[in-house]
Parts: structure tokens; C-alpha cells; sequence
């Protein structure tokens, strides 16, 4: 069945802005769980710029369904996560100049460095999930880490101008599904997902979680937190 991990990090944008103590991320996953949400992912960022350390520490002990923490696989994070032990981890590229997550990462040319990376965090029985771009080196690569996971970056589909080009990145995105399924891989996507293109995602053969961020807490921010998940729970079913 396929499932949703809400993303709660635009909860703590908000709170960041005014370096302050609300919205809380912690009460929003409360209540995305509450709504249906299967997961919590967070996105522990090198400059902190919206989930905090002590987001993390406190989710670990009050999420209910699993707790995804997104992070770049540096010495540091790793430490995190040992400490934390998430239900699982994944690995992500980060710029500090980005706005957010621009593409997927390149584990062809880090072969080795992230390798080391996916066995240490699996030796304490954090499964891995490497954010790619739906590319067949890429995808091998990710599976000869041993990583459980991948998640596809849905970014190009989500950003297609046209229908065309969005049949086109949606033919990438269950091609490069059917190989890391070949590959012995378990397969997530996310980002720039919304309530008006995640229902062909959703379809997509062997998908297992979606990893929803700024449509949900967008829609939030007008209607509460409960109803935004709620509806797009439906709108993953076609019925939004
Ligand atoms: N998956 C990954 C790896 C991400 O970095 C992000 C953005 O933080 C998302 C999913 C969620 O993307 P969006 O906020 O566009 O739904």
C-alpha cells in the first residue's frame, strides 16, 4: 500500500522567521498523524535554517508512525543519526546557497565516501534511502551501497511545462521504479509534489511512500493542519 510521509520542516520556516517557539513541528506532526499521515520526515539542514536539533531529539520520542530524517551524508549528520536512530534515513545533496533541495544525489562520483556512509548507519540498523534522480547509473550505484531505500526525485515532473514533457518525466520516473525494484531496491519520491500532480505518482508500479512537503503545509496554513493531510491522502487516491 502505497503510503505518506508528511514533510514538516515549512512548520519550522515559519517559527524560524521570528526565531521564536511556535508553530511548533512537533504539535504538526501530532496532528498530521492524527489526520492519517504514515510517517514524519524531517530535513535536519547543515545551517539549521528551519528544523532544529531539538525538533529531532523530541520527535524521535513522540512520533507514532516512522520518523524519515533527511540529511547529507557528512560526518556530523551521521553522528546525528546514530544518536537518534531514526526508523530510516535519507540521504540528500545540500548547498547552503539552495532554497531547497535542487536535484538528486551523486552517488556514482562518491562512491566510496557514501558507501561507508550507508554501512555505518545500517551496522546500527538505520535502513538508507538515497535521493537520485531516476538514472540508470545512478540507481545501480544505490543498490551496490546497499541502501534499502531510494527516493526519485519527482522535481522534473513536477516542473514540466507542458503535458508532453510531463508524460515524458513520468515514463523517467516508472522506468527508473521498475529497475531499483530490479536492482533489489525499495522505491519512495518526493518533491514538488502537489494535490493536482501526485495522483500518476501514486500509480506508479511498486511505489511505496511519497514524501510530501510544501503543498500540505501550504494548504495548512489556510484550512489546518488535519484537513490539508486528510485531503491529500485523497488526492494520492485520485479522489481529490
Ligand atoms: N524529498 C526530499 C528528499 C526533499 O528534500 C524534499 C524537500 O525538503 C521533499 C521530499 C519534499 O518536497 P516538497 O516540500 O516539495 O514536497
Amino acid at each position: 500500500m502505497l503510503t505518506l510521509g508528511v514533510n514538516i520542516d515549512h512548520v519550522a520556516t515559519i517559527r524560524q522567521a521570528r526565531r521564536t517557539v511556535e508553530p511548533d513541528p512537533v504539535a504538526a506532526a501530532v496532528l498530521a498523524e492524527l489526520a492519517g499521515a504514515d510517517g514524519i520526515t524531517v530535513h535536519l539542514r547543515e545551517d539549521r535554517r528551519h528544523i532544529q536539533d531539538r525538533d529531532v531529539h523530541i520527535l524521535r520520542q513522540t512520533v507514532r508512525t516512522h520518523l524519515n530524517l533527511e540529511m547529507a551524508p557528512t560526518e556530523e549528520m551521521v553522528k546525528i543519526a546514530l544518536d537518534i536512530k531514526p526508523d530510516y534515513v535519507t540521504l540528500v545533496p545540500e548547498k547552503r546557497e539552495e532554497v531547497t533541495t535542487e536535484g538528486g544525489i551523486d552517488i556514482v562520483s562518491n562512491f566510496a565516501r557514501f558507501s561507508e556512509v550507508v554501512r555505518k548507519l545500517q551496522a546500527a540498523d538505520i535502513p538508507v534511502s538515497w535521493f537520485i534522480d531516476a538514472e540508470k547509473a545512478q540507481i545501480e550505484a544505490a543498490a551496490k551501497t546497499n541502501a534499502k531505500f531510494i527516493e526519485l526525485h519527482t522535481g522534473q515532473y513536477a516542473e514540466a511545462k507542458d503535458e508532453a514533457s510531463r508524460q515524458q518525466e513520468l515514463a523517467i520516473l516508472t522506468k527508473g521504479t521498475e529497475q531499483a525494484i530490479d536492482n533489489g531496491l525499495r522505491v519512495n519520491a518526493g518533491h514538488g509534489l502537489t494535490y493536482w500532480n501526485v495522483y500518476p505518482v501514486a500509480c506508479i508500479p511498486g511505489m511505496e511512500e511519497l514524501n510530501i512537503g510544501h503543498t500540505i503545509i501550504s494548504r495548512a496554513v489556510l484550512v489546518g493542519m488535519e484537513r490539508a493531510v486528510r485531503e491529500m491522502k485523497l488526492a494520492m487516491k485520485g479522489e481529490f
